[in-house]
């Protein structure tokens, strides 16, 4: 316990620094919620189990980190380590939902192919070279490590996952002194109208709010004038006036919202304000892209899909379609 513990402390400095040597308003605030996510994840019943995994990784000397499709973090030399003490570790931070990782030769294939999401939008959005980012609900953190390989300035990304904090984590742990760090809270708990961000990402998050004009205005509000949205969420088909609100469950998931069509997306965003609204790409979910592995054993999307009809989910509804919106304010 005590090696997280420690981790926290040390990340939060780095924080500060990072955040002031950016120039973020608002430090004090953030390093608040900062400390109040940790402690929320301290309280969790898993964190005991979780801290003893991350404290029985390795610590060696010297390692190397690369942030290609596979996040891969690389002893560089001294006793190689334990492969099997590194694979029963991670398997104590299970499930692993957002990947993949290679760490130290253990290749943690998650539930999710994220580099899939990440070719998708990566050919349409503005350079990251020197930008401060944001990522709104970043799960393991997964994309920030791929800004971060894009010349990112400064990627936070803001989750209230407290096992994607530990995911996290883990790769921090070897990356010190990189410019990424997991803000452990939810989005309605950021400062308002920050204003400094020059890219907001917000992935597979839109259909989780209840309000998701209030969470479009959020973004707004955080981005610098002139700043870019990349805005990905599951859709349906339809025109300017069609919007799925599902009864109960959709593919299984009791918390889902709005599914808007493309074109009543591109109007609520016009209509918030935001300027040069555009659909980037649609994308129907494959089972190449989601899928049961040996890091997440649990159901996936194969099972959230009708068995006769895969155009369908379980509960009659379309098939997780998902689309990518750039715009600007
Ligand atoms: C479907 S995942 C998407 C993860 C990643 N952005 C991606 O596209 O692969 C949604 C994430 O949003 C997080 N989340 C849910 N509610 C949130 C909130 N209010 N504030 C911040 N994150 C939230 C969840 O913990 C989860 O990691």
């Amino acid at each position: 316990m005590d090696l997280i513990v420690q981790f926290i402390k040390d990340e939060k400095q780095r924080l500060l620094h990072a955040l002031k040597d950016a120039d973020v308003p608002a430090v004090d605030d953030l390093l608040a919620l900062h400390d109040q996510g940790w402690n929320r994840i301290i309280k969790h019943g898993d964190f005991g189990r979780w801290s003893e995994a991350f404290a029985a990784l390795p610590q060696p000397e010297q390692t190397e980190a690369s942030f290609s499709d596979v996040v891969c973090i690389e002893q560089v030399e001294g006793e190689p380590v334990d492969t099997q003490t590194i694979e029963v570790a991670l398997r104590g931070l299970l499930p692993w939902r957002k990947g993949p990782f290679d760490i130290f030769g253990v290749y943690v294939d998650a539930e999710w192919r994220s580099d899939f999401k990440w070719q998708r939008v990566l050919p349409h959005i503005s350079s990251l070279e020197g930008r401060k980012v944001l990522d709104i609900g970043c799960g393991s953190g997964y994309h920030l490590w791929r800004m971060l390989e894009r010349g990112a300035a400064l990627a936070l990304g803001i989750d209230t996952s407290p096992l994607f904090a530990f995911h996290f984590a883990v790769v921090k742990r070897y990356t010190a002194n990189t410019q990424a760090f997991y803000l452990p809270f939810g989005i309605a708990d950021m400062p308002e109208a920050m204003a400094s961000f020059d890219t907001v990402f917000s992935m597979g998050i839109l259909y989780h709010r209840k309000n998701p004009l209030a969470h479009l205005l959020r973004i707004k509000s955080l981005l610098k004038s002139g700043g870019e949205v990349v805005l990905e969420t599951l859709v349906v088909d339809g025109d300017a006036q069609t919007c799925l609100m599902p009864q109960g469950r959709y593919a299984k998931m009791k918390n889902v919202w709005f599914l808007p069509s493309v074109d009543m997306l591109t109007l609520w965003m016009q209509r918030l304000g935001f300027k040069d609204v555009r659909c980037v790409d649609v994308n129907v979910t494959s089972t190449q892209e989601q899928r049961v592995t040996d890091w997440m054993r649990f159901e996936s999307l194969a099972d959230y899909l009708d068995p006769d009809d895969a155009s369908k989910t379980i509960e009659g509804h379309p098939a997780p379609k998902r689309a990518i919106m750039i715009a600007h304010i």
